[in-house]
């Protein structure tokens, strides 16, 4: 059986623990420092499986290191955003982690995939490839997966039909400047344009922009945590099954869509490999201007911890 390991147990980590065992996408070893937490899951966990007629998969632990041998490594712990606090404040405490994190990974999982989920997500997938010198294929972060399904529930919503025939398409960054494409969204095969009115769909692009905001002003001392973690999960489905999915991921950009040397929000098809292509596409004018201004953007962001990532 694959070998998944969580790290961090909160609300993201633990929901993700749980939704790879109901998949049985492999055993799963969920970790935290904070005595008992992991385990307590797990045990919880387990007696749910029992009730949903699987075996207990689920193991929780406070050592790091058991995250030996892991055949994908998910990334979930840090500090979450408090309301009014944007992801880029997180970095200076998060980045200290995931440098913490790499090294372990490197040392104990040195062919494993990772796949991240800490914030600022971009910025730190990109200090997680630095930290660890895993090639870009197999370190990948989430966003797009969780910001396409944010898109696709507010159009299901604003149009009153169903959402299976939503195909949502967000890129960028996973930030303010996160880059929904409404031309390549489609209703059935209809390009969402015909389907809303202009000013509609500015509201609906904004909401996607603000949409893990919007859930913390709620929520107050979280963030979500139903949709991310399963999207995490159907990227590690993705990857253990080879399934060659195409979603959007935050990837290493080495050249594509003219841009190199950030973590951004592109089309990826995910495979045993990780990374097994980037897939470029003809954006629309405003489009491409919208992602050039996300790539200028972590550019900056990234210049910032060059120092920190390369030591
Ligand atoms: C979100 O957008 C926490 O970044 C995560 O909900």
């Amino acid at each position: 059986m694959k070998k998944i390991a969580i790290i961090g147990a909160g609300n993201v980590g633990g929901q993700a623990a749980f939704f790879c065992a109901q998949k049985k996408l492999g055993r799963v070893l969920l970790i935290d420092i904070k005595e008992g937490l992991a385990k307590g899951k797990a045990l919880d966990q387990n007696q749910a499986l029992y009730l949903m007629g699987i075996n207990p998969l689920i193991t929780g632990s406070e050592d790091i290191s058991s995250l030996e041998g892991s055949d994908v490594i998910l990334i979930t712990c840090g500090v979450a955003r408090k309301p009014g606090m944007t992801r880029e404040q997180l970095l200076k405490i998060n980045l200290s982690i995931v440098r913490d994190i790499s090294h372990v990974v490197k040392r104990l999982s040195p062919q494993s995939i990772v796949l991240m989920m800490t914030n600022p997500v971009d910025i730190l997938s990109y200090a997680c490839m630095k930290f660890t010198g895993f090639p870009r294929e197999r370190v990948i972060g989430q966003a797009g997966v969780l910001d396409s399904a944010r898109f696709a529930t507010y159009i299901s919503q604003r149009l009153d039909l169903s959402s299976a025939d939503i195909d949502a398409v967000v890129l960028g960054g996973h930030g303010d400047t996160m880059v929904p494409v409404p031309e390549f969204t489609t209703v059935s095969g209809i390009p969402l344009p015909q389907m809303v009115s202009s000013e509609d769909l500015d509201g609906l692009v904004k909401r996607t922009r603000n949409g893990g905001a919007e859930i913390i002003s709620y929520l107050k001392d979280s963030s979500a945590y139903y949709a991310p973690s399963l999207s995490a999960v159907l990227m590690i489905e993705a990857v253990l099954k080879n399934e060659k999915r195409l979603f959007p991921c935050s990837v290493y950009v080495d050249g594509e869509y003219g841009m190199k040397g950030v973590f951004i929000g592109l089309p990826v098809v995910l495979s045993e490999k990780g990374v097994e292509r980037v897939i470029c596409i003809d954006l629309p004018e405003e489009r491409r201007d919208d992602l050039k201004r996300s790539f200028d953007f972590y550019r900056g962001e990234i210049e910032k911890i060059q120092s920190e990532v390369e030591a």
